[in-house]
């Protein structure tokens, strides 16, 4: 039987990877959706027969099961295509991090409530993920599994953006000193929630656990040594290539759960890693080296495409459908709505 039809919207470097990915495992894929003209036939290249469409085609002429949005991971940029996937009866994945808890920040609730209203109507699901879903949800969660007591779970992440294209580190500061990074209002105090801290909210609701209050604060990543970016920009020994988040969860039954995450370039060469020690009964640990977030974030997605077209209408958190895991094979599977 035919696996799941799937769009993908915005075929980036990560949104290729994703239809490959998907293809693969036996998914249909039956459109990806580019900016322009060129890109569409750069890309017409790598996926011959695959239909590429302009952002102007309904997403419901395609009768597709799920849509991709690949992007922008950006609240204000993925709404209006979500939306459109939400009233043209798709499931729907984004990569949006902010989104990975789509109720936690406020400046993104009217969004959340209108696009949770338009799931719950279609009788579809909303899902965020990325590499936040097995690195810091799955995995930790595995590993707490063997643990009698929490007192501390921490994480250690060092992600190399020079594996993702230019929308995955349009943010990122770069070439500024510490006191350029202090001044632009980026370091500690004036800290917004970040990947980090958002990321790991699912992680302390799997647990059952009640957030009492939360310690952010950012530190600039200074470059050790001169080195050259993909798109041959240059990164100079002292100045920033990206940024550390510090996060602190505090909960009223008493373990904290925290890390921290260092998300910038990085000179060839570099160990980039996913490290989570527990302290407790007993102490534990778990590492991940050789971090390919390119790979993983798509395969996360890919993953997940069942767990969404199977669980209850509306916006999800990972925490609220079926628990992560590999998938070999990409089976047609039938909307819980329609089940
Ligand atoms: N959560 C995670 O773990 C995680 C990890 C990595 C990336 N991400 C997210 O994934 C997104 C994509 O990353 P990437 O590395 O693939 O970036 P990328 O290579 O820059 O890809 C973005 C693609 O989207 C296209 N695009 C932009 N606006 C569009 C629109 N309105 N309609 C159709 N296509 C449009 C771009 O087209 P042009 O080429 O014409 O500009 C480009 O091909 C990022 O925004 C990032 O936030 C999330």
């Amino acid at each position: 039987m035919n696996g799941p039809r799937v769009i993908v919207y915005g075929m980036g470097r990560i949104g290729c990877r994703i239809a490959r990915y998907a293809m693969d495992k036996g998914a249909q894929v039956v459109a990806g959706y580019v900016r322009s003209a060129e890109s569409r036939d750069a890309i017409a290249r790598d996926f011959p027969g695959l239909e590429l469409c302009l952002p102007d085609r309904p997403l419901a002429s395609h009768r597709a099961d799920i849509l991709l949005i690949a992007h922008s991971g950006l609240y204000c940029e993925m709404f209006d295509v979500a939306r459109r996937g939400a009233l043209a009866g798709l499931d729907v994945i984004t990569l949006s991090d902010e989104g990975f808890d789509p109720f936690m920040l406020s400046e993104n609730m009217e969004a959340s409530q209108i696009l949770h209203h338009l799931f719950v109507k279609a009788g579809r699901t909303m899902l965020s993920v990325g590499v936040q879903d097995a690195l810091w949800y799955a995995q930790p969660l595995g590993l707490a599994m063997g643990a009698q007591r929490i007192i501390e779970m921490r994480c250690t992440c060092i992600s190399d953006r020079g594996l993702f294209g230019h929308a995955a580190s349009a943010d990122l500061p770069l070439g500024l000193t510490p006191a350029q990074f202090r001044t632009a209002g980026l370091a500690s105090g004036q800290a917004q929630p970040g990947v980090l801290a958002i990321g790991l909210r699912p992680l302390i609701h799997a647990l059952d656990l009640s957030i009492r209050h939360c310690d952010l604060r950012n530190e600039p990543l200074i470059a050790e040594q001169d080195f050259s970016l993909p798109d041959g920009r240059q990164i100079t020994a002292g100045m920033t290539c990206g940024i550390v988040e510090h996060v602190t969860y505090h909960t009223e039954e008493g373990p904290r759960i925290g890390g921290q995450f260092s998300k910038g370039y990085f000179p060839a060469g570099t160990a980039t890693y996913n490290e989570w020690v527990l302290h407790g009964e007993p102490d534990l640990s778990l590492r991940i080296d050789g971090l390919r977030g390119d790979v993983m974030v798509a395969a996360t997605v890919v993953n997940r495409m069942l767990d969404v077209i199977k669980a209850a209408p509306g916006m999800a958190r990972v925490d609220q459908i079926a628990p992560g895991r590999h998938v070999s094979r990409l089976r047609h599977v039938t909307h819980l709505a329609a089940s």
